[in-house]
């Protein structure tokens, strides 16, 4: 891993088949709150039932476990870290093997509340998603019985299975506790949410500006909508078109050719601490992000008719890049579990 420096939070060097590898370290307060903070779930709809506490600390356990991968070499966490909203600061991230990955790695913020997962929507529910990685020759490159067996003979391990799960690690509690710790990772209650709430003071008036043309001739709100800031749905931005041709994206999954180079909606929320951006990690900053919408994406055949050219001032554009700012920063002091929005 290599990483720039004010991410070196230098982790614990384990010693693992004669390997000395650095991996990044829980830095996550002690207690997780368990149900979405205020804001991300409106009051008119369900939010999803709060994990269990014991699985989510054995799966947070299991996700800076570098045993997870063939040679002890990469945890969870190497790629989705925690001081970077469980994103990787770098496009495409290092596997096994000094392997790339051939996506960015995305945020795992509010993903409690995802309809698909993968960039591409490949899998269905978190608990399918999760194992993937440890069988991905790129990523941790291992194979699941290998890793099971493993931590079934590893004295430690076995016993937080146990008194965890009552019983033996198995390729469904594997998943089941991963999937919990991820479904415990929630970014809301932002100055956003106080100012919808009725607290105008909470957002500074340039960033009310952004808000506000993130709602009107921004566009934004058409796909990053909701209170969680995604239609969890499949668009063809015109990220990673090479002289007009897209990549085929979710038509992989749906075989639909209208599908073409569409990705998956991701949220806004906490998006600050993710760069850099997009499918194929190929911009920098949320500056070149919003540069990228105000010149209307990438021409390609499939693109989506609700990306076009902007009509934005440089100033407009810089008020747009406050409100995501403004949308990443947790109100401090108090955290209203499972509040909900108006
Ligand atoms: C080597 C880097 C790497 C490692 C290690 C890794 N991931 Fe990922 N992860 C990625 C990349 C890249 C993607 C996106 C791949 C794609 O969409 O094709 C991803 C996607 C995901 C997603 C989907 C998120 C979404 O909203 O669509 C989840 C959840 C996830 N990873 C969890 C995990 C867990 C849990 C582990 C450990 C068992 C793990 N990852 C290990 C790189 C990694
Ligand atoms: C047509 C739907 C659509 C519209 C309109 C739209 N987005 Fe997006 N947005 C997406 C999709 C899809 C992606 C992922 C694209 C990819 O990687 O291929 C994305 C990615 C992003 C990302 C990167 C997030 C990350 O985690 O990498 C940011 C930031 C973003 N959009 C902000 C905006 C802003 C600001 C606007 C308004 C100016 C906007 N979007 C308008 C669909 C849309």
């Amino acid at each position: 891993m290599r990483r720039s420096s004010s991410l070196v939070v230098l982790a614990s060097v384990v010693a693992f088949g004669g390997l000395a590898v650095e991996l990044p370290r829980d830095t996550l307060p002690k207690e997780l709150p368990l149900a979405p903070p205020y804001g991300v779930v409106a009051k008119d709809e369900p939010a999803p039932a709060p994990p269990d506490a014991r699985l989510v600390e054995l799966g947070r356990a299991l996700f800076f476990a570098p045993e997870l991968s063939v040679d002890g070499t990469v945890s969870c966490a190497s790629c989705h870290h925690p001081d970077h909203g469980f994103a990787d600061d770098e496009a495409t991230s290092q596997g096994v093997h000094g392997r790339r990955t051939a996506r960015n790695s995305p945020a795992l913020l509010n993903r409690a509340l995802g309809a698909s997962f993968f960039w591409d929507g490949r899998a269905a529910t978190l608990a399918e998603q999760v194992l993937q990685p440890i069988e991905n020759p790129d990523e941790m490159g291992a194979k699941l019985d290998d890793v099971l067996a493993r931590l079934a003979k590893d004295a430690a391990w076995s016993a937080r299975f146990q008194q965890a799960m009552g019983g033996a690690p198995t390729r469904e509690r594997l998943a089941t506790a991963l999937a919990s710790f991820v479904s415990a990772l929630w970014h809301g209650d932002t100055p956003v949410d106080r100012f919808q709430a009725g607290d105008a003071a909470a957002l500074t008036e340039e960033e009310r500006t952004g808000l506000w043309i993130y709602e009107s001739k921004g566009g934004c709100w058409r796909c990053h909508s909701g209170t969680n800031f995604t239609d969890e749905a499949f668009h063809n931005t015109g990220v990673g078109v090479k002289d007009g041709v897209a990549e085929p994206g979710r038509e992989a999954v749906t075989k639909d050719a209208n599908d073409r180079g569409a990705f998956k909606t991701p949220t806004l929320r906490g998006v600050a601490l993710t760069a850099p951006y997009m499918h194929d990690g190929s911009l920098a900053t949320l500056k070149d992000v919003v540069e990228f919408y105000r010149r209307g994406g990438n021409a390609n055949e499939h693109l989506d008719l609700d990306v076009e050219k902007l009509e934005l001032t440089d100033v407009e554009a810089e008020r747009l890049v406050l409100f995501l700012e403004a949308l990443s920063r947790r109100v401090p002091g108090e955290v209203e579990s499972g509040a909900k929005r108006k």
